[in-house]
This record gives structure tokens, C-alpha cells and sequence, in this order.
């Protein structure tokens, strides 16, 4: 097996290995070493290898784990069949979409909001880019009756998929929609009839080479259209593990401090690092792409804003 460190999450710290003494569990959970959230009681780390291997007690049957393996560990409650492929055909996460290109500049229809929830007046929380949508499920299944979820999302495959989850979660408070939400998110919140209460940014496509800086989706329109249509005491949530697409991001939030204010100057127990970023995910629950940042040694950067009340006139 290699030189292995076994470390065991639920015991007392004594019986851990060398890696743990020297550096602590907290600093393997951050390095991605551990991810937190996982069930199984043991962990082994392959120093030479970069992977965890989760030995279940029972037994001390071993079980290999990769990051896509602590996804569907992580969001095992789901409980999402895994051969949605056999009808959608492989579901491949495309590198490249072009969110410039003409075919996804046109805005999309509106639904009828009666239709895709069923208490349309509920108030809403929006994830732009949503990815396979197993994050916004895992809220919508904990918030059935008080909150509807809707996921936009540029990858048609990602959207099937995730319809045919939800068909099978039998949600009625979350909808997944194929499109561009620098095109379409005006449109489409402003019909709502509830109050916008949370727009997620969560990792969005970093598109790394400069030249391509023009198709990341947090651009100044998109960020008056998210600040015009949230609700009083509304949130937006936004994090990456790019250091400058946090920062991008951040930049557009911060530069309306009349509107907006981040979280921490409203909530005192909320703590942030000396940088200002959040120190915890809000959510209760990491993102896939968290959840891959994570395990390959990635910091997050988290930023919470919520929309002032404007005080009335006179
Ligand atoms: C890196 S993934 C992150 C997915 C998910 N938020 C997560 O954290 O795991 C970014 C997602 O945003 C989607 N996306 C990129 N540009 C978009 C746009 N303009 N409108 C909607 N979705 C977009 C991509 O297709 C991709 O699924």
C-alpha cells in the first residue's frame, strides 16, 4: 500500500498518523487531503499517489475515492440514479461554451411560473451557472414549502439531466432552465411573481486567457440587473477558487456599497479572513466544484452582500 497516513475522524486524536501531528486534520481539510462532510470513519492518504481512500470500519473494506467520488459521497442523500446517461447519451462537461456566440444571445422564453412551481409567489433563490444542479436540489429538497429554486444553466445536457433528478426527487419548488443568464436573467426575475431573495455565483467559468475575459458572466448589467431585482434584505452569494475571478467578482459587488453591504458589517458572528472573504461556506454544502477545488488543495473566496432597505423620503 505505500506510505499511507491513516487518519481517524471520529476518534480521539491520539491514534492518528504522522501526517496529522505534523500539520493537524484542519490543515489536511484545507489542503483537500480530507474533505469535511465525508461519513466514512477512516481516512488513508497516498502522499505519492494524491488520493484518499476511505476504509469503511466494517470490515476495513477499502473504498477508493477520487474527487467526482466525494460528490456523489456528499450529496449521497440524493439519492440520484447514476444512468441518466443511457437516455441523454453520455452527459460530458463540455470546456467551451461560448456564452458571446449568436445561437445564445437570444433571451429565453419565460415559463408560466404557475406551471413550473407550485407556489409561484414563494420567495426565490437563483443559481447562475448551476452546473448538474445537484447543489440547488439539495437546498430545494430542505426548503420545500418556503422557498422555489430556479437553476440557469448554459449546457443543454446538464439541464436534461437535471430535469430528469428532479422528476425523479418529485420537487416542485426548483426548475432548471437551458440558458444564458447574462441574456436572460433580467427577463426572467423580473417576471416572478415572489421576491428574489438569493442569486448564487458560484465558481463560474474563469476563462482564463484574457482575450476571453469578456465571456465571464459577472459584467456590470448582470450585476444592476441582480441588485435592481432582489428584494430588501435580499443575497447574493459569490465564491471561486480563482483568486482573480473572485476578485472581479468582488470588485462589481463592493463598487455599489449604497445598495449592498457584505454580510459581515450586518451579522457580527459572521467572520471573514484579514482579506475580507468569508472563513465558511454560507450554504451548509459545498459545490461539485467545491468540492474538486477542495480536494486538489484550492482556497474558496466567499463573498455574502445583502441589499439594503432604502429608507423612504421625507
Ligand atoms: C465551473 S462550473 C460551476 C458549476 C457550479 N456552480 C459549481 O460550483 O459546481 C460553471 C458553470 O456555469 C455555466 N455557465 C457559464 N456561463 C454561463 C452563462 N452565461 N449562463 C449560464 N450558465 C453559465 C457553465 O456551463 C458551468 O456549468
Amino acid at each position: 500500500m505505500g506510505s499511507c497516513v491513516c487518519l481517524r475522524q471520529h476518534c480521539c486524536y491520539g491514534g492518528l498518523g504522522g501526517a496529522f501531528q505534523r500539520r493537524g486534520l484542519s490543515s489536511l481539510f484545507r489542503e483537500g487531503v480530507v474533505a469535511p462532510g465525508l461519513t466514512a470513519p477512516f481516512y488513508q492518504y497516498h502522499r505519492n499517489r494524491r488520493r484518499v481512500e476511505a476504509c469503511v470500519s466494517t470490515g476495513f473494506k477499502e473504498l477508493e475515492l477520487r474527487s467526482p467520488d466525494l460528490v456523489a459521497l456528499e450529496y449521497a442523500d440524493l439519492n440520484l440514479t447514476h444512468n441518466v446517461s443511457q437516455e441523454l447519451g453520455h452527459v460530458r462537461i463540455r470546456q467551451h461554451v461560448n456564452p458571446l456566440s449568436s445561437s445564445l444571445s437570444v433571451p429565453v422564453e419565460v415559463p408560466d411560473w404557475n406551471q413550473v412551481f407550485r407556489d409561484p409567489t414563494l420567495p426565490l433563490m437563483v443559481d447562475i451557472g448551476s452546473g448538474s444542479g445537484r447543489f440547488l436540489m439539495w437546498l430545494a429538497k430542505r426548503n420545500l414549502v418556503v422557498r422555489n429554486y430556479l437553476g440557469l444553466e448554459i449546457r443543454q445536457k446538464l439541464v436534461k439531466r437535471a430535469d430528469v433528478w428532479v422528476k425523479e426527487l418529485g420537487l416542485s419548488n426548483i426548475h432548471f432552465m437551458y440558458a444564458n443568464a447574462t441574456t436572460s436573467f433580467n427577463q426572467l426575475v423580473s417576471t416572478y411573481p415572489g421576491p428574489l431573495m438569493l442569486v448564487s455565483i458560484l465558481c463560474p467559468d474563469p476563462y482564463f486567457k484574457r482575450k476571453h475575459h469578456k465571456r465571464r458572466v459577472v459584467q456590470k448589467p448582470l450585476v444592476d440587473s441582480i441588485v435592481n431585482n432582489l428584494a430588501p434584505r435580499g443575497q447574493v452569494f459569490i465564491q471561486s477558487d480563482v483568486l482573480d475571478v473572485a476578485l472581479e467578482m468582488r470588485n462589481q459587488f463592493d463598487s455599489l456599497p449604497h445598495v449592498l453591504k457584505h454580510i459581515d458589517e450586518i451579522e457580527s458572528s459572521v467572520l471573514c479572513d484579514s482579506e475580507g472573504w468569508l472563513l465558511s461556506n454560507p450554504m451548509g454544502k459545498r459545490t461539485e466544484r467545491e468540492i474538486h477545488a477542495e480536494f486538489e488543495g484550492a482556497k474558496i473566496y466567499r463573498r455574502v452582500y445583502q441589499k439594503q432597505v432604502q429608507k423612504a423620503l421625507g
